[in-house]
């Protein structure tokens, strides 16, 4: 059990409506195109919440495992997508993912990474379950000094350094790594005073060694 899951249980039936005020649907799309996916594939939403990315990854016809730690976000994702097929939810943290190695085309982890006690072991774990030529995309809050992210949404990390999460992505055995700005704002307001966050998010993708499989645009 994570620190946070209390936190995330409580707002999972609000989570779709704060995170439309968070950012928009273009950080999902700017992932998808850094990706590069192709239908038929399968892909690993880490951190799902109730499913922001599983939702975009299933429009384009590939298949779906979410991995996701809160029982209530879970729920929430299993009401939203019932009877959609092509999606498979399953309890885990991605430190330590319910996943074999080299089983998935593509790891995707939106807004999960802040939230993780020991980033670079997740990052690892995310090359881990990518089969030869497979990338991951995580897209996250640049470096802040908002700190009622951390006391009011439960953040444990204020953000990343760029150059750290590509040292991240090349320690965790993955080429063609870049970082990059997703073009994107994270927007939040403090619920007392008048602290207002706006934060870039960036997108920073990999490869893992071996033949492509659908391909990461990193030159
Ligand atoms: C900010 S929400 C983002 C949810 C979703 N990816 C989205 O874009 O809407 C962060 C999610 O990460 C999950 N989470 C927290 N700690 C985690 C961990 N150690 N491993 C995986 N997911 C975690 C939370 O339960 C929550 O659903």
């Amino acid at each position: 059990m994570v620190p946070e899951e209390g936190y995330f249980d409580r707002v999972a039936e609000q989570w779709d409506r704060m995170r439309a005020q968070f950012f928009s649907e273009a950080v999902r799309e700017r992932a998808l195109a850094v990706a590069g996916v192709r239908p038929g594939r399968v892909a690993a939403d880490i951190g799902a919440g109730t499913g922001f990315m599983a939702e975009g990854l299933l429009r384009r016809g590939l298949r779906v495992i979410a991995v996701e730690p809160s029982t209530a976000m879970r729920a929430q994702m299993a009401r939203k997508f019932a009877g959609a097929e092509g999606l498979e939810l399953r309890e885990g943290t991605a430190e330590s993912l319910p996943l074999p190695d080299a089983s998935v085309d593509y790891a995707f982890a939106n807004m999960c990474l802040h939230h993780v006690e020991d980033p670079l072991r997740a990052i690892r774990e995310m090359a881990r379950i990518l089969r030869p030529g497979g990338v991951l995309v995580v897209t996250d809050l640049d470096e802040h000094r908002f700190e009622f992210l951390r006391t009011e949404h439960h953040d444990r990390w204020l953000g990343f350094r760029r150059e750290e999460v590509a040292r991240w992505f090349r320690g965790a055995g993955l080429v063609d790594v870049r970082v990059e700005c997703a073009g994107e704002d994270c927007c939040a307001r403090a619920s007392a005073g008048d602290a207002h966050a706006r934060v870039s998010i960036f997108v920073a993708s990999g490869r893992k060694p071996g033949p492509g499989t659908g391909g990461c645009d990193a030159v």
